[in-house]
């Protein structure tokens, strides 16, 4: 068995993303103190760099003209000419100006506070459905049952997925966004690019069929995205497509997570968990406590981007073409940003975490999962204040999205707690 080197300074040394012990997966976070203490602008075997201060990532995100998303370069090696290759370069998010930025102002419109709001008492309606279910059987799994059950009907309402057809919505997800981890084996390659071609040609079919019969675009995301924005900017209907998949995937996997991680969380916080239930009526903590959960266990710990000329980052001069992962999981446990940062203090203030990234490629869906996580956790807190956790919880397992699979519970508590 490999065990876990417990000075600093050979942590550091020997952190290869690519060679990962197990106990990263279950807590990645003394690694991360680790580089952030001895090797902040981290030199990995395969030349590419790893950061974790949040004082060097922000101006990495601010500054899209030399840190580029572009990953033609990077995923061409990776995944050959495949649809996952075709796929991840036609996304917003791993392209710069000007293509992002037509792309993103289409999707900006669609994911309006207005359609967002429009969504709330759905959302409440099918929280609480899940909640009845749950209230029914006691054990249950926190992330089947509940978690992952809320992101996949709201995306799945986003783009007007007939409920009948979201049943692989979920393990489309997973396999595409799989193959994103830094090691792509055969399997995740295979069962990415699988994914994409059924994705594809499931959509083709759906904005097809919408396309005959538009909706309204002031409430329905796909006749927006299809139609463009108002003064001619349209999308072809390959940046159509990837972007539909994009917004699906996108939004599932990251929210499951920040609701899964959530309530785990509140188990391991107890007095936490206490306060956040004593001002649930009147709202106080609830925002709070989302971006708190948002910093302290952030779905999305990974993110990258490559120079496309000479810079500076943390005193390390990087040349050109340098392929960068900024650590977002470390950087919102920098003590330098945070006091006490491995603290749960669902009432921190001021808390600018990089959760949901930071400049120009901002997550464009953050106010929707910040409005799932709040109005799950509120309500599951209200029905189960005394749920505990009922047997062992298997982690996600990976490195870039950080979350539970399975995650069982007794949503009425265990006998003991109920007696006392
Ligand atoms: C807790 C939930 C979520 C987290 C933690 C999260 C995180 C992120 C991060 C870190 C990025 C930036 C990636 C980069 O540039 O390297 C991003 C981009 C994006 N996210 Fe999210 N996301 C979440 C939920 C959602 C949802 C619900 C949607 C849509 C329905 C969404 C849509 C997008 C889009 C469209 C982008 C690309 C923006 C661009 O490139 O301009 N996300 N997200």
């Amino acid at each position: 068995m490999m065990t876990l080197p417990t000075d600093a300074a050979s942590i550091a040394n020997d952190f290869d993303l690519a060679r990962l012990p197990p106990q990263f997966y279950v807590d990645p976070y003394p690694f991360y103190r680790a580089l952030r203490e001895q090797a902040p602008v981290k030199r990995m075997p395969d030349g590419s760099w790893f950061l974790t201060r949040y004082d060097d990532i922000l101006p990495v995100y601010r500054d899209p003209k030399v840190f580029s998303s572009d990953k033609k370069k990077e995923f061409g090696p990776k995944y050959g000419a495949t649809p996952l290759f075709e796929h991840h370069t036609t996304s917003l998010v791993f392209n710069d100006p000007p293509l992002h930025t037509r792309v993103r102002r289409v999707i900006l419109g669609a994911l309006s506070q207005r359609h967002i709001a429009a969504m709330e008492p759905g959302l409440v309606a099918l929280v609480d459905g899940l909640l009845d279910d749950m209230g029914r059987k006691g054990r249950v799994d926190l992330i089947e049952d509940f978690a992952a059950s809320i992101p996949i009907e709201i995306i799945g309402n986003l783009l007007g997925v007939p409920h009948a057809e979201r049943g692989p919505l979920r393990s489309w997800s997973l396999a595409i966004l799989g193959a994103l981890e830094p090691v792509l084996t055969p399997e995740r390659a295979a069962a990415g690019n699988g994914a994409v071609v059924e994705m594809l040609s499931y959509l083709s079919a759906l904005v097809e069929s919408r396309r005959a019969h538009p909706g309204n675009p002031d409430t329905d995301v796909l006749t927006r995205l299809i139609e463009g924005e108002a003064d001619g900017e349209q999308l072809t209907e390959a940046e159509l497509l990837h972007q539909c998949v994009f917004l699906l995937n996108a939004g599932h996997e990251t929210t499951t997570n920040l609701i899964g991680n959530a309530l785990h969380a509140l188990t391991q916080w107890p007095e936490e968990r206490v306060r956040l239930i004593a001002h649930l009526s009147d709202g106080g903590l609830l925002k709070s406590a989302v971006e708190e959960f948002l910093r302290f266990e952030s779905s999305n710990q990974l993110g990258n981007r490559i120079t496309t000329r000479e810079a500076t980052v943390g005193g390390v001069t990087l040349p050109p073409e340098s392929r960068i992962t900024v650590c977002i999981g470390a950087a919102n446990r920098d003590p330098a940003q945070f006091p006490d940062p491995d603290r749960l203090d669902l009432a921190r203030e001021p808390n600018r975490h990089i959760a949901f990234a930071y400049g120009i490629h901002t997550c464009a869906g953050m106010n929707l999962a910040r409005l799932e996580a709040r109005i799950a956790l509120a309500s599951f807190l209200a029905r189960f204040p005394h749920f505990t956790l009922d047997g062992e919880p298997t982690r996600g397992g990976r490195a870039r999205f950080r979350g539970f699979l399975h995650l069982p519970a007794n949503v009425h508590g265990s006998v003991a707690a109920r007696i006392a």
